[in-house]
């Protein structure tokens, strides 16, 4: 696989791509690649958090489902599964996230797109629409590169040994800072462990999303964006664990051991 291979340029190289070159649709061939690479890309939860997806092209979306995205791009993948369950909300962050890392080393940009939740028919055979990525081949104005600015410093993302010369951990933790997340709010947090070589992963308390009145479906979009951030992980083999550990405002998602 290809994110394997150069995955910190990956993740300094992709970011939401939002003007596309209709006339450079990628081919049948090509889609299927992208089709048996969702496939085959490893799931996050192996035994839970089942979840399906389809590709469509953009004019198959506008003429099925008589919605547009705010956002058009030439083909979009949209996921269905159980929207409660948090491990299937996980797998499709994490999945989806790599798919967009392995499609930017070849030049395809991709968006996330849950804005439009409401716009799209809510379900399919496959079952409950959650959110889909657009993505194809950028417009010539558009260009590759995250911007590490707009994201928040590390240290208020992540507890780590600052003074340890070398920290492995602190690479790992740059490349889950530059994680994509919807409205950029980065609703994530991570504790080192260097001596065990595990990192612990923490969600906001959603509590403070119904103080500042955001919408509830913001709390399903950050359970995807935690997915989203563990992809983020994926330089390096690891397994997950659960062992509870609290911190105050966040909710303890999982502890991945390295
Ligand atoms: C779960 C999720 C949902 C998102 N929904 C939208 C959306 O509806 N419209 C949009 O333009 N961008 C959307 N985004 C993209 C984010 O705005 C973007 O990832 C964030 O601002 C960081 O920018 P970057 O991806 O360019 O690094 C979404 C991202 C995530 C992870």
């Amino acid at each position: 696989m290809r994110f394997k291979q150069n995955f910190n340029e990956l993740v300094l190289k992709r970011n939401s791509i939002r003007k596309y070159d209709f006339k450079a649709q990628l081919t049948k061939d090509e889609l299927a690649e992208i089709e048996n690479l969702l496939v085959s890309l490893p799931r996050l939860h192996k035994e839970e958090g089942e979840f399906s997806f389809k590709i469509i092209d953009k004019h198959t979306y506008d003429t099925t489902t008589g919605g547009k995205f705010k956002i058009q791009s030439p083909h979009y993948i949209m996921f269905y599964g159980d929207k409660s369950c948090d491990k299937a909300l996980q797998n499709i962050g994490y999945v989806g996230q790599l798919l967009c890392l392995e499609l930017v080393a070849i030049d395809i940009g991709s968006v996330w797109l849950g804005g439009t939740v409401q716009k799209v028919e809510q379900t399919d055979t496959k079952g409950e629409f959650i959110i889909c990525i657009g993505f194809g081949r950028k417009a010539e104005d558009e260009s590759f590169g995250v911007n590490a600015n707009k994201r928040k410093k590390l240290d208020a993302v992540a507890e780590y040994d600052k003074n340890l010369e070398n920290n492995p951990h602190i690479q790992l933790l740059e490349n889950a800072r530059l994680a994509a997340s919807a409205m950029n709010l980065q609703p994530w947090f991570f504790v080192s462990d260097l001596a065990a070589n595990k990192i612990h992963v923490y969600r906001k308390d959603p509590k403070i999303l119904k103080v500042l009145k955001l919408p509830a479906t913001l709390i399903t979009m950050q359970k995807i964006d935690i997915g989203i951030a563990i992809a983020h992980f994926a330089s390096t083999e690891f397994t997950t664990e659960q062992n509870v550990a609290e911190r105050k405002g966040y909710v303890y998602e999982t502890t991945l051991v390295f």
